[in-house]
């Protein structure tokens, strides 16, 4: 029986499951740090199952145990962003209340791909590989599918096309410094720069790296969650599932693109495996450039993690 936990009950742990719930593939684990919030979250989600149909079990509470036998644990615990803060301003508290999670994870489900979720999510996914000591395809954050959907909404509203139309991925850190590849680009087929001018692919870009900033503004209490419980659930569906999707994730980088021993949104096949391998595909020289910059930006974030958290230099895996 396919099994899934979720730590973290709150906007998108919540949408996550949900979503999962709904294509029936898994019986689900909610926990969170707060007494009630999860249980009484599982309780609605099991009842709102008598009216979509669904009829796997989900759980909730404050006990790691509830995880126990998981085939993945989606991590979503942690704080959201709020008006006027960047993702890597969570860094310090996020990476606090992630390593909490991770030992209780690892001596709880030691054979589960971890998903990481919470923001920075490559800083947050890279620390999840040193707590671990998982091997790297075992642990992957979430980031490329959410950032990529924005693009293609973002693109689809410009050309008035629907956005199954629309092929195209982003790349690089979960930031502001996140790289849309419109060389690989397609709408129904043609090349993105054959459809808008310079100007409009640059405003799309610029839409995109802050799209989750706009909702944030909006919102003024938290950050997206619809997306973003969507985007891991359909992670989540990739790899237990075998589908070996190519989707965008936060990966560790082994040589390939050029770059080793950093987490970094690149294309990945996703199956069971977790993320089975790291696919490369063309990059213009613009595009290996701004993701060389990308890559700059997610070191500086995890020079600053370690400085933080003196002890990270004990753990199994190390960055190299
Ligand atoms: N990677 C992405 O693309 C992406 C997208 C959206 C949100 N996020 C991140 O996901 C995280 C969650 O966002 P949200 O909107 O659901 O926030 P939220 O505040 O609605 O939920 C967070 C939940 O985590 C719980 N929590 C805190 N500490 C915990 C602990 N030690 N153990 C278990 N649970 C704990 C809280 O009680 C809360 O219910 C944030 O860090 C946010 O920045 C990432």
């Amino acid at each position: 029986m396919a099994k899934i936990s979720i730590i973290g009950a709150g906007n998108v742990g919540a949408t996550c499951a949900y979503t999962l719930l709904k294509s029936n593939v898994a019986d689900i684990a909610l926990i969170d740090v707060v007494e009630g919030l999860a249980k009484g979250k599982s309780l609605d989600l099991m009842q709102a199952g008598a009216i979509e149909g669904y009829d796997k079990k989900i759980t909730g509470g404050t006990d790691y145990k509830d995880a126990e036998g998981s085939d993945i644990v989606i991590i979503t615990a942690g704080l959201a962003r709020q008006p006027g803060m960047s993702r890597s301003d969570l860094l310090g508290k996020n990476a606090g209340i992630l390593k909490s999670v991770l030992t209780n994870i690892t001596a709880i489900v030691p054979n589960a791909v971890i998903l990481v979720v919470t923001n920075p999510a490559d800083a947050m996914a890279q620390l999840a590989y040193m707590v671990t000591g998982y091997s790297p395809n075992r642990v992957l954050g979430m980031s490329g599918v959410l950032d990529s959907a924005r693009y293609k909404y973002f693109i689809a509203q410009e050309l008035g096309v629907p956005m199954a139309s629309v092929d195209g991925m982003v790349i690089g850190a979960h930031g502001d410094s996140m790289l849309p590849v419109v060389s690989q680009t397609r709408v129904d087929g043609k090349p993105l720069a054959e459809l808008l001018n310079r100007d409009k692919i640059d405003g799309i870009i610029n839409k995109t790296k802050f799209g989750g900033a706009e909702i944030v503004s909006y919102l003024k209490t938290g950050s997206a969650f619809y997306a973003p419980g969507a985007a891991s659930a359909r992670m989540a569906n990739a790899i237990l599932n075998d589908k070996k999707e190519i989707l965008p994730c936060s990966v560790y980088a082994q040589g390939q693109y050029g770059l080793k021993g950093i987490y970094i949104g690149l294309p990945a096949r996703l199956g069971r495996g977790g993320a089975e391998e790291i696919v490369e595909v063309p990059l213009s020289p613009d595009e290996t450039e701004a993701l060389g910059r990308s890559v700059s930006s997610a070191k500086a974030l995890l020079a600053e993690l370690t400085e933080l958290f003196a002890d990270l230099t004990n753990y199994k895996n190390l960055s190299q």
